[in-house]
């Protein structure tokens, strides 16, 4: 084989290697498109993730059509037979250098920065909303508060679909990230420092979102959901959520529970409305039985689950704050009933 055809037989390698390589983002990009989208930028369901997604298909679209024209010019390159006499740059090159190598690179650097402005811009705090939602980041889970409404809840927030949701952020620890990718962009949860950020869902559903700045060993475990529900469903959601459960509970079994909870020492980091129990360490749990995960968005909420969860928290996830507790059968499952008595 003469040089020439291995150099012709190389330069085919890497041109099915780019086409190869195109072809598997497509086929990843066509898989991701598929079935349920709790998380997903490109599956905007709001109007900032709208415009956070529209400038992600842009930047897509405009940094594959570079690669392509790039590895086009490079095979053309490397199958252009070579000439040993040196007699100089080919006619024309200056100026395909001046044109490809400055101008182009420009003009598309210039439409990135305008199409970032743009989104900041469409990303900006609207001046009125429909409330406000105080939401604190502690390791691992988010402390979330309903002012105007008097409702406290935790890994949790219930929005009404196509209202704008102001939301107010700090951190009792370390530097967290709100991120939910579906509605919004991400917000840094700083301690003694107060963020605000909004959020608006178009549609009903589940919306998954994620701490996104590393806070420790359970950082991937820090995440939350947000239920977007029409606006009646809200509004009974919301006068449930603001309503006193019953303290100490009449029925026997929760009865147990409710004194289990406080001999055991769960008031000492947990708040209870209406209780002696005020606690700000833990999350609330007044309303715990109507959230659907547990620890946050951990695990589906339910007694098998919180029974393992109260027993060896470790278990689940580990290097967690709660501390194991060890309690009968006959206790926890007590202290379960009672928990999950607090509708
Ligand atoms: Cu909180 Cu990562």
């Amino acid at each position: 084989m003469t040089g020439r055809q291995r150099r012709t037989m190389t330069a085919r390698t890497r041109a099915r290697s780019a086409v190869l390589g195109c072809a598997a983002l497509v086929a990843a990009l066509a898989t991701a498109c598929q079935g349920e989208h709790p998380q997903s930028i490109v599956h905007p369901r709001g109007p900032a993730a709208a415009a956070i997604g529209g400038l992600w298909w842009f930047l897509a679209v405009l940094v594959v059509a570079v690669f392509v024209v790039t590895m086009t010019l490079l095979v053309m390159a490397l199958r252009r037979p070579r000439d040993d006499a040196d007699d100089g740059p080919p006619l024309g090159a200056t100026r395909f250098v001046v044109v490809a190598g400055i101008v182009v690179p420009g003009i598309v650097l210039v439409g990135l920065l305008l199409a970032s402005l743009g989104a900041t811009v469409a990303l900006r705090q609207p001046e009125s909303s429909f409330t406000t939602v105080r939401i604190v980041g502690h390791q691992w889970w988010w402390h979330v508060e309903y002012p105007e409404f008097g409702i406290v809840t935790a890994n949790e927030l219930h929005v009404p679909v196509g209202e704008i949701i102001r939301l107010e952020l700090t951190s009792a620890d370390v530097v967290h990230s709100l991120w939910i990718p579906s509605l919004a962009g991400k917000i840094d949860l700083l301690p003694e420092r107060q963020n605000e950020f909004w959020l608006q869902a178009d549609e009903p559903g589940v919306y998954r979102g994620q701490c996104a700045e590393f806070c420790g060993v359970q950082h991937a475990h820090m995440a939350l959901e947000v239920v977007a529900l029409p606006r009646a469903e809200f509004d009974a959601w919301a006068a449930r959520m603001a309503q006193e459960v019953r303290m100490p509970p009449s029925e026997p079994v929760a009865r147990r529970g409710h004194d289990v909870f406080f001999a055991a020492g769960c008031a000492a980091c947990h708040a209870i409305a209406g209780s002696e129990a005020r606690a700000r360490f833990g999350p609330d749990l007044t309303h715990l039985a109507r959230r659907r995960m547990l620890a946050a968005a951990t695990v589906p909420n339910g007694p098998a689950m919180l029974r393992r969860w109260i027993r060896t928290p470790q278990s689940i996830k580990p290097g967690n704050l709660m501390p194991p507790t060890p309690l009968t059968d006959e206790e926890l499952d007590a202290l379960v009933a009672f928990l999950l008595s607090r509708e």
